[in-house]
């Protein structure tokens, strides 16, 4: 039985769009135009509150999900080769990390290049300001000699305010494969973007996650401790306690799937019935037909083919792949044209 889609029953007053517009939110915004688009999606940027970013760290240290520690192992293996390329001889650069988190791999690479004696600094910056105090407090005790110019807030802000101070080379990281959340049009513009920030020479290290087993990546996605599953729906806690929905969690599932031809690896909620959800903050109401899909990420697989052309279509050229032995995951360094 397929069920027709109903938004507002009733044509809206202007009463009635004041008070939405007023509440409305980017949250709320894209949550309706998201879910009464066929088919459904919702951007995987909102998983993380408080409660999916805790379920994200704990899904860093599950052992199925391995690009964690393999970018670890890429960097105590190979950090001698990130140094030649960020200093190329004995040039001073100021290191930027896009979403440094807890910088654990990060600090790596802070400890090499301390003991090589470099001229460098470091700038951590995320939209999070309890992650930028707590590393920067943490790095302050582990390495008092490091040069440290944290930043809340924006990337390409903060990318621009540093261009404003300095003259120094940049090397930025965006590592964890986070690119891979965006589609390849997001991608191309997000580093020409970036690119648009640098100047010609500065580097870029960005991790990405390869085309492997298929069997590998679903079980990165669909763990047996299930906490990727509680990480997706925890959307849906999210839209009941933020937009007043009556999402009932049993009547969904956890839905991975991974296209061996494009490395598309999306998630997916599934209806498992057929169901009417009402958003009370939102006076909207949604319907599901039995075994309906909201499309809630993206976490592309690369070849290195891919990888070439996406830093030729943002204005970068590749220096160098470092990935690890069983090449499943690499860390590729570009320099800016
Ligand atoms: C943050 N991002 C790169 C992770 C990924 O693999 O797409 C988020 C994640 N989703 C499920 N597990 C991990």
């Amino acid at each position: 039985m397929l069920h027709k889609r109903s938004f507002f029953k009733k044509p809206r007053n202007q009463n009635q769009m004041d008070t939405i517009s007023k509440t409305e939110t980017a949250f709320s915004k894209d949550v309706r135009e998201g879910l009464i688009d066929n088919p459904k999606h919702i951007s995987s940027k909102y998983f993380y509150d408080e409660r999916g970013s805790e379920l994200f760290r704990q899904i860093m240290r599950m052992p199925s999900y391995y690009p964690t520690d393999l970018e670890f192992e890429i960097f105590q293996n190979q950090k001698a080769r990130i140094l030649k390329h960020f200093a190329e001889g004995s040039e001073a650069f100021q290191m930027i990390e896009f979403g440094a988190g807890d910088g654990l791999k990060t600090k790596i690479l802070l400890s090499h290049f301390l003991k090589e004696k470099v001229q460098f600094s470091y700038s951590p910056i995320d939209i999070s300001g309890s992650a930028v105090e707590n590393l920067t407090e943490d790095l302050e005790k582990e390495f008092p000699n490091l040069i440290l110019n944290p930043f809340i807030g924006d990337y390409f802000k903060a990318l621009h305010e540093f261009s404003q101070k300095s003259k120094k080379r940049k090397a930025v990281l965006f590592l964890g494969s986070n690119i891979g959340n965006f589609t390849e049009t997001q991608a191309i513009h997000f580093l020409s973007s970036l690119g648009a920030e640098l100047n010609s020479g500065d580097k870029l290290l960005i991790g990405f996650d390869l085309k492997k087993d298929p069997n590998v990546i679903l079980a990165a996605y669909n763990d047996p401790e299930g906490i990727t599953r509680e990480f997706n729906l925890n959307l849906l806690r999210r839209m009941n306690r933020e937009l007043g929905a009556n999402f009932d969690l049993d009547k969904f599932m956890h839905a991975p799937s991974y296209d061996p031809m494009t490395g598309e690896t999306k998630s997916f909620i599934v209806s498992k019935e057929a169901q009417r959800v009402y958003f009370e903050n939102l006076k909207l109401e949604v319907d599901f037909y039995p075994w309906e899909a909201i499309w809630t990420e993206l976490s592309q697989k690369y070849d290195f083919g891919m990888i070439e052309s996406l830093a030729r279509e943002s204005g970068f050229e590749v220096e160098t792949h470092l990935n690890d032995e069983k090449a499943w995951y690499v860390d590729s360094i570009w320099r800016k044209k």
